[in-house]
């Protein structure tokens, strides 16, 4: 199957980062989906990679001078407009404050204000410059205007200091460009509500029982979705990674409290995606002051909590549940399907290597009434989109199915 930026204009933008030397393979992983690659540089980027290691991958011309006779008067105004997508990676404070800020000072800004195709930002910076407030607000900026940030990582950066600020690997901010420009918007007009993280129940001020959820299974999917084109509503317990932009986020912390969040963001929605590991018990009574040690053992009382899923009924809501298993993962989870009344159930074996709770990749089989699809060990977000392509299916056969007069009604 052809990569779905083959054949797609990209205009890569290059700033002052000594991230720089990545946006050459990145460059290079671009040629190799098939699509065309321009680059176009601030003079300061110039100092870390040569123009000439672009222009051997792209075979085009590298825009680095407003002003060079030779690149023609109005090349910033051409790369602009002639682009599917324009991909800055990496992006110093300086070029995001620039971008913010709607500069035209060099090259690259000034072919960021000329164009209006679908941008991507990856961030490259120390810490200390990337949690400033002036950047915060300049990247919130961008993000207000659609621009999607494609966030740094954490690890060892040119300081020597260990924080966030790598720019993302050029893998990812292929798979977020793919995701952006690369897919139909198959859910545009849907509303899908998604549920991540894991829940906390308080034992007293200070303690909680709670799970090992990241949260980046669920956020993987409330992404996918919004790049598809729907309204997301992200019901996010606690997690270890920030939540996506551009989904309406409605924090919660209990079973009892996403129950409440779940049953109220349903309304009117098109399908409910429950990926959050929500705890099956809380302590009956939460102690109100901290529990103190006292050499005796402690017996904590549990009691239920509802099966939020398992609660909502409705004939036109698409339900996709999650089992996460460590063992018999084929039979609970097909139990789990019947039992919540779910149309798809997707489960994940999180004793597996790469599966499961933490980690970027999941491994997943999905199971509905009919049969098993097992997929590959994929990155989350790959995952996440296929599910929502039997999300996707399973909204048109709930259409088709409907009485004429309701579908009539839209
Ligand atoms: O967040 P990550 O670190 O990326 O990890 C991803 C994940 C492992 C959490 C995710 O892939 C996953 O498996 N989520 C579901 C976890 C879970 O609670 O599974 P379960 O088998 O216990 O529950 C089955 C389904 O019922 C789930 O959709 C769950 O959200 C739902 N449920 C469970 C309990 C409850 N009281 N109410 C529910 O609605």
């Amino acid at each position: 199957m052809a990569d779905p930026l083959a054949g797609k204009r990209i205009l890569l933008g290059v700033s002052a980062s000594i991230a720089a030397f990545k946006a050459v393979a990145l460059a290079s992983d671009l040629i190799k989906t098939g699509a065309s690659v321009d680059v176009v540089m601030t003079p300061n980027a110039t100092r870390f990679v040569a123009p000439l290691s672009f222009e051997a991958i792209t075979h085009r011309p590298v825009l680095t001078d407003l002003f060079d006779p030779a690149a023609g008067s109005i090349a910033h105004v051409s790369l602009g407009v002639d682009t599917d997508a324009f991909v800055v990676a990496p992006a110093t404070a300086d070029c995001i404050a620039g971008l913010a800020l709607g500069l035209a000072h060099d090259a690259l800004l000034a072919t960021a204000l000329c164009t209006r195709a679908p941008t991507l930002v990856a961030p490259a910076m120390e810490t200390l410059m990337l949690e400033h407030p002036a950047t915060q607000q300049n990247l919130e900026t961008l993000r207000q205007r659609g621009v999607t940030i494609v966030e740094p990582a954490a690890g060892r950066l040119a300081s020597g200091r260990v924080g966030r600020g790598r720019m993302a690997e050029p893998a990812d901010i292929i798979d977020v460009l793919r995701a952006k420009i690369g897919r139909p918007a198959d859910l545009a007009g849907r509303t899908i509500v998604v549920t991540a993280g894991g829940t906390q129940e308080p034992i007293d001020p200070v303690r909680h029982i709670g799970n090992r959820s990241s949260g980046k299974m669920g956020y993987a999917i409330a992404t996918a979705a919004r790049d598809r084109g729907a309204r997301v509503i992200l019901i996010s317990a606690p997690a270890t990674v920030p939540p996506p932009s551009g989904v309406e986020l409605r924090p919660v912390i209990t079973a009892l409290e996403m129950k409440a969040a779940v049953e109220d963001a349903v309304q009117g929605a098109d399908a409910l995606i429950m990926a959050a590991a929500v705890a099956d018990f809380r302590v009956a009574s939460r102690a109100e002051q901290k529990i103190k040690r006292t050499g005796e053992e402690l017996t904590l009382h549990l009691i239920p909590n509802p099966d939020i899923v398992a609660g909502i009924r409705s004939d036109t809501l698409v339900k996709v549940g999650f089992a996460a298993e460590t063992s018999d993962l084929l039979a609970h989870a097909r139990e789990k399907l019947i039992r919540k009344g779910l149309d798809l159930i997707a489960a994940n074996d999180v004793t597996a290597p790469g599966s499961g709770f933490g980690g970027d990749t999941n491994q997943l089989v999905l199971i509905d009434r009919r049969g098993t699809e097992v997929l590959p060990l994929l990155s989350k977000r790959e995952a996440a989109d296929r599910v929502l392509d039997r999300v996707c299916s399973l909204l048109a056969e709930r259409k088709a199915s409907l009485p004429l007069d309701a579908t009539q009604n839209g």
